[in-house]
């Protein structure tokens, strides 16, 4: 696997890479993503594969320009236009209905598609340089934390990525909201780095309960599976400083515990961190104890992260 820093010939190395079906990890805002061209089923394909994804979890599609976005989409009603003139480039995927350029593959056997434009100079240039719209799901195997820098991503794979393009830390250390246009009222399916008071100020939008961090009948399979766990088990502590205390108490007298206090921290420096953090952590504790974050901006969307990540929860 090589891995470039981003200039023009490495993005023209990787552009080609992708037009030919091939596989190329990029940095956006958000997080790095697992690129392919979205409109090459095998090149989709070998995505799932090389993830251990499941293939009934539908793909993100990353565009460079509205024109793009328009063709991958059969309708586009005209609040997606509101949104994308809000928030685009930027860490909203809005999700629409699918138009015959997208193979299945990509969508996992949907009739909607994803889609978002990036905020991010080495996402978009590889985008325009290839000439396609790229399908990437975020850059870790299938059910780990996401990865904010390549280190991440070489914990992950050794092999079957063609090409990494190193572009430092991401700027949130968290995935974009998906907001469903398919839905009325649209309809949240995963809080993200673009805080839903933001989008409350364009859109009346709903939050599905599985955008939460519960585990339930999933309105988007990516919410149905495990998501974004260390390899240590991960206690979530929500009934407050004292229970924890008294909990991290009990546990280290055998075990090496991780005590992670979130609630005093901003939430967007919190989303910075929080899984370079669970990726540091695990490799030198037997248990992470967390105190969830404050409930405003990002914080609700961390919140979902870690009840999704969590062994166990105490409320
Ligand atoms: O910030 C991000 O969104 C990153 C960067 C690389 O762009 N990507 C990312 O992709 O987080 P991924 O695959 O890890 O998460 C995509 C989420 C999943 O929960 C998936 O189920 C949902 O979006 N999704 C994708 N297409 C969908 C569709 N057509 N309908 C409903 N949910 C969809
Ligand atoms: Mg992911």
């Amino acid at each position: 696997m090589k891995i470039v820093r981003a200039d023009s010939s490495s993005i023209r190395e990787a552009a080609h890479i992708i037009r030919g079906g091939g596989l190329v990890v990029f940095p956006t805002e958000t997080v790095y993503g697992l690129g392919a061209n979205a409109l090459l089923p095998f090149a989709v394909k070998r995505i799932f594969e090389v993830k251990g994804r499941p293939s009934d979890n539908p793909l993100i599609v990353h565009v460079s320009s509205l024109e793009q976005a328009e063709l991958l989409s059969s309708n586009l009603p005209p609040l997606f236009y509101e949104l994308a003139e809000n928030f685009w480039p930027g860490p909203l995927t809005l999700v629409v209905s699918r138009s015959s350029l997208v193979p299945l593959e990509t969508t996992g056997g949907r009739d909607t598609v994803a889609i978002r434009m990036p905020n991010h100079r080495i996402a978009l240039s590889l985008i325009e340089e290839s000439g396609v719209p790229i399908a990437a799901p975020s850059a870790n195997k299938s059910g780990r934390p996401s990865p904010t820098r390549i280190s991440h991503v070489l914990e992950d794979f050794q092999e079957g990525i063609d090409i990494i393009i190193d572009g430092g830390s991401t700027f949130h250390g968290l995935e974009s909201t998906v907001l469903s246009l398919v839905h009325d009222p649209p309809l949240v399916l995963r809080l993200g780095a673009l805080p839903l008071e933001e989008i409350k100020m364009v859109a009346e939008v709903e939050v599905h309960p599985a955008a939460l961090g519960k585990k339930m009948d999933a309105p988007t399979p990516g919410a149905k599976y495990t998501h974004y766990a260390p390899s240590v088990p991960l206690i979530l502590v929500e009934s407050g400083r004292e229970v924890l205390f008294s909990l991290y108490d009990d546990l280290k007298r055998d075990k090496k515990v991780a005590l992670l206090l979130l609630r005093d921290m901003n939430p967007e420096d919190v989303a910075k961190t929080l899984f370079n953090q669970l990726r540091e952590l695990e490799k030198k504790h037997d248990i992470i104890l967390v105190e969830p974050p404050l409930e405003k901006g990002v914080g609700l969307a961390i919140l979902d992260r870690l009840r999704k990540a969590a062994t166990k929860i105490v409320r």
